[in-house]
């Protein structure tokens, strides 16, 4: 007699996880997660369906995952996720990782030339559990934030300052500065809490900022995160993409419902 677990492709001996987390990022645990996927007839369709209307030139641009609890949107949202970004997963590209997945669903070729479709497109995700963010500042920051960490910036008032640093090209100057007046490189300077205001201070004026200057400098980007909206995030999103113009930044972002509720 077969056994469900001949049947099976994933290896039961793995720690299966009973709650998907949209944050996870090891290479490996992203590898595993990919191959323990599990491509039925309706996600085939959906998968499908999504890729074919990514790669179009539909105008709406927000997909809502719906379903029972434990259904699999966490997982599916995450799957979307890693196909449309297709990092590097151990040596191996996340889509290719994912595409033996769909081995054994009905029109798999289809599927399959449906996803290679997006080899064409150059695209940046943006994960992140609403639940587990701090929104006090409202959630047109708190995108905005995982934004900045996504662009490798910190995502706070200093982040936002090299944010615009790069967007008016600025940003290899200034690293430049910090490197010269510091010794240190300013990817290592600004893991430090305790640092980065006095190295900020410091690269500001070396650029010719006075005191004031930056005392004032500071003090609008206090008042814009203080009253960021969701109109000012577009603004941000339309200068980057303006810089970007082949980009298209997409946030994948779990338990939504807190999120409604603001
Ligand atoms: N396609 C799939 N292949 C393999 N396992 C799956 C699949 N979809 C869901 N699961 C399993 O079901 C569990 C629940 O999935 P998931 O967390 O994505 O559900 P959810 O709809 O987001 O739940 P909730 O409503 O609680 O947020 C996962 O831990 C996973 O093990
Ligand atoms: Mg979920």
């Amino acid at each position: 007699m077969t056994t469900i677990n001949e049947i099976l492709t994933l290896d039961l001996k793995d720690d299966i996880k009973n709650v998907i987390d949209l944050e996870d990022w090891s290479e490996l645990e992203i590898q595993q997660e990919i191959e323990s996927y599990i491509v039925t007839e309706g996600i085939g369709r959906h998968l499908y369906d999504f890729t074919n209307q990514y790669t179009s030139n539909i105008k709406e641009t927000g997909v809502w995952l719906s379903g029972f609890y434990g259904s699999g949107k966490s997982y599916f949202g995450k799957m979307l996720g890693y196909i449309i970004d297709n990092p590097m997963i151990n040596g191996t590209p996340a889509r290719e990782r994912f595409i033996p997945r769909i081995k054994g669903v009905s029109d798999e070729s289809l599927i399959e030339l449906a996803i290679r479709k997006l080899d064409a497109t150059n695209n940046r995700v943006v994960f992140l559990d609403v639940a587990k963010q701090n929104t006090d500042r409202g959630l047109a920051f708190t995108l905005f934030a995982n934004l900045l960490k996504n662009l490798g910036f910190r995502d706070d008032i200093y982040g936002y300052m090299e944010f615009d640093l790069y967007l008016d090209g600025k940003y290899d100057d200034f690293k430049a500065q910090a490197k010269s007046l510091e010794g240190t490189d300013w990817e290592e300077l600004k893991k430090s809490n305790r640092q980065v205001a006095k190295v900020m201070r410091s690269v500001f004026s070396a650029m010719g900022y006075s005191e004031a200057e930056y005392t004032d400098t500071f003090n609008v980007y206090t008042a814009a995160i203080s009253d960021f909206s969701a109109s000012k995030f577009k603004a941000e999103l339309e200068k980057y993409l303006a810089l970007k113009n082949d980009e298209t930044v997409v946030f994948v972002f779990d338990e939504a419902s807190e999120a409604i509720s603001q």
